[in-house]
């Protein structure tokens, strides 16, 4: 299939990513629907579409006069006059009110060129999902997962079309976030591969390419490491955040220092990663200190730049 037949696009699921994606895309002019799995998950989608709407016209009116407030995924930056930020708001108004949401099988999936799955990360529930997806879906729908940590080699054989199936993983609040890492399985074929790399452009991501099977894809594969080493750092006394950050910033020009990543990740979810590690259980291993030194902050409510405090204090 090339990109121009894709029209009608389907969004499983309606969280947090799910409802992101269906709005860009129909922003950028797709005829999209979001599945939802009952009357329940419309009404806890609808309210998430709302406010995609006020964010995406807030950013256009924001964007005519602050730099800072630019989002790649709204328009090009060589484009991004006062009077095509205003023009674009009829985009977002349109994207608005086709957006359909039904939680018919048939009805969704029956005519759909492109699938994007963002149900729960769950694999059961997503083998659920593909099994029964594939009962509504024509044979030539090209399916992409969303996964933020699970293979798509574990559901290929669920979708019925491992050559037509793959992982596109979007980044939260994809609007002004544009990496779209698009990762192939050992089947997936190279037109489906490549359509994907397409979609992504045309609904204005930045497409980065993952050529084999690798949990965390690119960025995550270099940032776990990245950040656990500079926790170790801290957990061992060798510096102190302020330290490790002004290190890295100053060597490398980054705007962020790790301990300041880590603050905006949210410490809990550090901490939930650091004890995935087996060596995390053993006394006197770094993997412990560094779990156990987290711990300390999350039952001090300081779990990061939500909470206020994490790192750094940010009440001042
Ligand atoms: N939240 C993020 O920052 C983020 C970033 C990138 C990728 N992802 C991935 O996107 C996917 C969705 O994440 P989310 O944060 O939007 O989750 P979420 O919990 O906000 O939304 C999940 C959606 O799936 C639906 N759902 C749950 N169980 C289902 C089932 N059995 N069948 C059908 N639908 C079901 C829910 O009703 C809801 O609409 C996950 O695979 C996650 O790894 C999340």
């Amino acid at each position: 299939m090339d990109i121009k037949d894709v029209k009608k696009v389907v969004v499983a699921g309606g969280g947090v990513l799910g409802s992101q994606i269906a709005f860009q895309s129909a922003y950028m002019g797709y005829d999209v629907t979001i599945w939802l799995r009952s009357e329940g998950s419309i009404g806890r989608c609808q309210p998430k579409i709302d406010r995609l709407h006020k964010i995406y016209l807030d950013t256009l009116e924001a964007m005519k006069t602050d730099p800072r407030a630019y989002a790649y995924g709204l328009v090009a930056k060589e484009e991004c006059t006062p009077e095509k930020c205003e023009a674009l708001k009829a985009n977002v108004e349109a994207a608005y009110k086709n957006l359909k949401l039904v939680t018919d099988w048939d009805e969704a999936f029956k005519d759909a060129d492109y699938v994007i799955e963002a149900v729960a990360e769950d694999p059961q529930q997503k083998k659920d999902f593909y099994t029964e997806l594939q009962k509504h879906l024509p044979e030539r729908t090209v399916i992409v997962t969303n996964s933020s940590t699970l293979l798509p080699s574990t559901f290929a054989e669920y979708t019925g079309r491992p050559e037509k199936f793959l992982a596109l993983h979007f980044a939260n609040e994809i609007w002004k976030m544009p990496t779209a890492e698009v990762m192939r399985h050992a089947g997936t074929g190279d037109e489906a591969f490549e359509l994907t790399v397409a979609f992504a452009a045309a609904i204005r991501m930045v497409p980065v390419k993952v050529q084999k099977e690798v949990p965390g894809y690119l960025l995550n594969s270099m940032l776990v490491p990245f950040l656990s080493a500079a926790m170790g750092l801290w957990a061992a006394g060798v510096g102190s955040p302020e330290d490790i950050d002004l290190a890295w910033k100053l060597s490398t020009g980054a705007p962020n220092g790790p301990m300041q990543i880590l603050d905006i990740v949210g410490l809990q979810t550090a901490y939930n990663i650091s004890i995935m590690k087996p060596e995390a259980k053993q006394p006197g291993t770094i993997q412990n200190i560094i779990a156990t030194r987290l711990k300390e902050k999350i039952d001090a409510g300081e779990t990061g730049v939500n909470a206020g405090k994490g790192f750094y204090d940010y009440t001042k």
